[in-house]
């Protein structure tokens, strides 16, 4: 009452405050006035708070927090409105005739961003999803998200497990194609987060194939495999009709379950799938996690590399395969994909089902790798020989590329030796000046 009592005596001209200062009446007003200030400043901060905590991406930390750095991202910011449609639809806007409107997931990938370019420049309409996990360093993805975005490419930010939002873009934009290369890679990492792999590349691909095959028209669907589906596989080099029940990693087993999982939905509900196992890709843009790009890394800063060797010093090999082969390779697929038969969920008729190997056809021992990326950076590596563990990588592959050369002329042009030139040039601009670091 007595508060009230002061509020209501509060002169309408400020002015006259200052002149009567000592009175104990103003007093009690200042030290009232000052009250109400913290209380209205403490509310602003408050709200700042929380608007900060709502804005900001979940803890970039990495597996620290939380187990699965790919789940993180389902706190993702808002999507939807109008302004946001636009730039959906403007992105997957085709400008050449015949030209395809295509999905692509994990477009701020390393292949998902080469492939989403190539797109782009040929005049078919793109749209990018992509979570944006901090499996690896996360402005890299940023980097690359913003070369994307320079030539209209926009990248929703989101998880494939988001069914509300895969099913609006649908709504939003008729893609005739679903480029899917969203994925949990990488073969050691799958022992310290095993949930990661079964989120993205086992959930995550059969909740983008529920929506896919209720859509109507249902796209045209090309996916990454892996060559790790061949595991212990020792039969040279790998062919599409080699056994592949015997994976040596969980990453390997998420893989080989995708390729049964687009058996079933090609089965029930017409859906045209095609599997592309990719063998070992490199180049600009690549991923910080694989040995050619950590290598070079190391070796500039004089640290000692690990090289694996096999039982009775047997080499380990890789098949390398030049980005820009990979992405033609994509491309010949998606333009030899027929329609999915099914509609509303229901199938029609068979559809396309077909899994190629995309890969070099030569495989580089991985100290010939060393020695060319040497040359290329003018340092000596200081190399540690160790033995290869057993924790799913195998030691060496070989891709047999004849039916993707049948199916759509695929014929990789790019050795490892010119490849790798092409790989050090970005890399040495990429991180030029200590601007950014390679972690
Ligand atoms: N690079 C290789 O050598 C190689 C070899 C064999 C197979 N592959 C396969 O090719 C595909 C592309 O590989 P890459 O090398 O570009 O890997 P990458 O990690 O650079 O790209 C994958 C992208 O998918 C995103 N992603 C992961 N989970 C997601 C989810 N749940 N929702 C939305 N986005 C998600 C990631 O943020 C990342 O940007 C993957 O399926 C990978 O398994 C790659
Ligand atoms: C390569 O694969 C094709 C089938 O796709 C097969 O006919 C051919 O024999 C294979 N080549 C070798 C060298 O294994």
């Amino acid at each position: 009452m007595s508060q009230m009592k002061q509020f209501d005596n509060i002169p309408s001209t400020p002015g006259k405050f200052k002149m009567e200062k000592s009175s104990p009446y103003i007093h009690r007003l200042r030290w009232h006035s000052s009250l109400v200030k913290l209380t209205f400043w403490s509310f602003v901060f408050l709200g700042m708070i929380l608007m900060f905590l709502y804005k900001s991406p979940p803890s970039t930390s990495s597996s620290s927090s939380t187990p699965d750095p790919s789940r993180r991202s389902l706190w993702t910011p808002s999507w939807g409105g109008p302004a946001w449609e636009k730039r959906v639809r403007s992105s997957a806007r085709v400008r050449s005739r015949n030209g395809l409107c295509v999905l692509v997931t994990g477009a701020a990938g390393f292949v998902g961003t080469h492939v989403s370019a190539a797109l782009k420049r040929r005049g078919d309409g793109v749209l990018g999803i992509d979570n944006f996990n901090d499996y690896y360093d996360v402005s890299l993805k940023r980097a690359r998200q913003a070369l994307l975005e320079r030539t209209g490419v926009f990248i929703v930010e989101g998880d494939i497990n988001d069914q509300a939002l895969i099913s609006k873009l649908f709504e939003v934009v008729a893609f005739t194609h679903v480029m899917h290369l969203a994925a949990q890679a990488g073969v050691r990492y799958a022992m310290q987060n095993p949930s990661s792999y079964v989120h993205s590349n086992i959930a995550g691909f059969v909740s983008l194939l529920e929506v896919c095959k209720s859509a109507n028209p249902q796209p045209a669907i090309v996916w990454a495999s892996s060559s790790s589906v061949y595991g212990l596989n020792t039969k040279v080099p790998f062919s599409e009709k080699d056994r592949t029940d015997q994976p040596a990693s969980l990453y390997a087993a998420t893989k080989k379950a995708g390729e049964e999982i687009a058996h079933t939905y090609n089965h029930i509900y017409g859906l045209s799938l095609t599997g592309l196992r990719f063998f070992t890709v490199y180049g600009p843009w690549g991923r910080p996690d694989m040995a050619y790009f950590f290598f070079t890394r190391d070796m500039l800063k004089g640290k000692p590399i690990p090289i694996f060797e096999g039982p009775n010093h047997g080499t380990v090999a890789r098949d390398f395969t030049y980005i820009d082969d990979i992405v033609k390779g994509c491309l010949g697929a998606l333009d030899t994909a027929e329609k999915s038969t099914g509609s509303g969920g229901k199938k029609k008729g068979p559809a396309q089902l077909r899994v190629f190997n995309l890969g070099n056809t030569s495989p580089v021992p991985v100290s010939e790798l060393v020695s060319i990326l040497e040359r290329l950076l003018k340092v000596k590596a200081k190399r540690t020989v160790l033995k290869m563990p057993r924790n799913g990588d195998v030691q060496f592959t070989h891709a047999n590329i004849s039916y993707a050369q049948s199916e759509f002329g695929y014929k990789p042009t790019t050795d490892l030796q010119t490849g790798l030139k092409k790989f050090v040039r970005w890399y040495l601009s990429y991180y030029s000046g200590g601007k950014k670091s390679a972690q």
